[in-house]
């Protein structure tokens, strides 16, 4: 079978106006700006304020990204949307993006891998184009964290925010393919570690309704231990399948979780600062969004130049993590 490659057109994103700094939140927990800021990088985050949710952020991540692209909903044949906490289970958000940008030809759904939800999708999206049966296809992750944190947990509720990020992907006419390598893995053994249950209650003739979690529940250090090891493992692999090194990398994009675990990966590849993509003091840490996030901020503020090679990393409840070596294109995200 001859596989087709894989264009990046556009980056897309949407975030919320509400803004939460680390001092606001010493109103409601035993915490300060000092060990948030000390211990993660985080000074503030967005979070949604009154009717706003996952599905109105993915929609305006959705159109951003069409926006840039020059592209209408109509020409979309594939809508994949990470999302970890749905306003909706179903209809699933993909539908609900699908009906808000008039995507009438596109199929539509969401996968669930939390943090590391973006990388999955864009190997979803890949190996759709791959076989050549659809061309454009629309990646979104969006989440609202804030609704599902347990805002009593200071070890958990600061590290959080909301927000969402697109990727439009199209079958590459001259063909260079833009992921050049991709690394998923899932270690379900670990999952214990971040949870967010749905456990619902049993029909009221067998049992009356039990109090619900329904919060997200985290063990940091082990997640921060898991990481450590894994992250790095995944990125040299990736750069080993795309026949890469380090040095032949512009820019490491990673999900922004933690500033020393950041720190740690920037060490590992031996990047100097101008090559790392942060911006974690201002959103915390978006979930599945996060990585294209940072990505379209560093094309936006003009630290990442195109073009250039990219990796792209998360990790996350699951646990899931991955990484991505891509190319970013001279003209992406500059509507001509
Ligand atoms: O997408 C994946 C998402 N998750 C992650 O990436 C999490 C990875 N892990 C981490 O980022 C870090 O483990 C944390 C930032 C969550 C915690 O940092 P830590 O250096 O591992 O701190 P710790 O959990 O060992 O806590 C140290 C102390 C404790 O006090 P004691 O027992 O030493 O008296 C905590 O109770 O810090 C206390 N603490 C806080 N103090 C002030 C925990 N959270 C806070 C807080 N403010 N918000």
């Amino acid at each position: 079978m001859n596989f087709k490659p894989v264009q990046i057109l556009s980056i897309g994103m949407s975030i919320p106006e509400t803004v939460i700094t680390n001092d606001n939140l010493t109103k409601i927990l035993d915490t300060s700006d000092e060990w948030i800021s000390t211990r993660t990088g985080i000074k503030q985050r967005h979070i949604a304020n009154g009717d706003e949710n996952s599905t109105l952020f993915g929609i305006n991540a959705a159109k951003d990204a069409l926006d840039k692209a020059g592209i209408s909903g109509e020409e979309i044949d594939a809508i994949v949307v990470a999302t970890s906490n749905p306003y909706n289970i179903y209809p699933s958000t993909g539908c609900a993006i699908q009906e808000a940008i008039g995507a009438k030809n596109a199929i539509a759904f969401d996968i669930t891998v939390a943090c590391t939800g973006m990388i999955y999708a864009l190997e979803i999206g890949r190996s759709f184009i791959s076989t050549g049966k659809y061309k454009n296809v629309l990646l979104v992750a969006t989440d609202t964290n804030s609704k599902f944190l347990d805002w009593t947990d200071r070890g958990s509720c600061v590290l959080f925010g909301d927000g969402a990020s697109s990727i439009l992907i199209t079958e590459a006419k001259d063909g260079n393919d833009d992921i050049i390598a991709l690394n998923v893995n899932a270690d379900g053994t670990m999952g214990k570690h971040i949870t967010m249950n749905l456990i619902g209650d049993n029909c009221p003739l067998v049992e009356p309704a039990k109090e619900g979690c329904k919060k997200i529940t985290m063990n940091g250090k082990e997640v921060y231990k898991f990481v450590m090891h894994t992250m790095p493992e995944s990125i040299m692999q990736c750069l080993a399948d795309a026949n890469m090194e380090p040095k032949d990398i512009d820019y490491l994009v990673p999900h922004q979780a933690n500033l020393r675990i950041i720190e740690g990966l920037q060490n590992r590849l031996e990047f100097s600062d101008d090559k790392v993509i942060v911006n974690i003091d201002k959103y915390g840490n978006t979930s599945a969004a996060s990585v294209p996030i940072a990505l379209y901020e560093g094309i936006e503020t003009g630290k990442i130049k195109t073009p250039s090679y990219a990796i792209l990393c998360a990790f996350g409840a699951g646990m899931a993590w991955g990484s991505a070596v891509v190319r970013l294109r001279e003209n992406l995200n500059k509507k001509s």
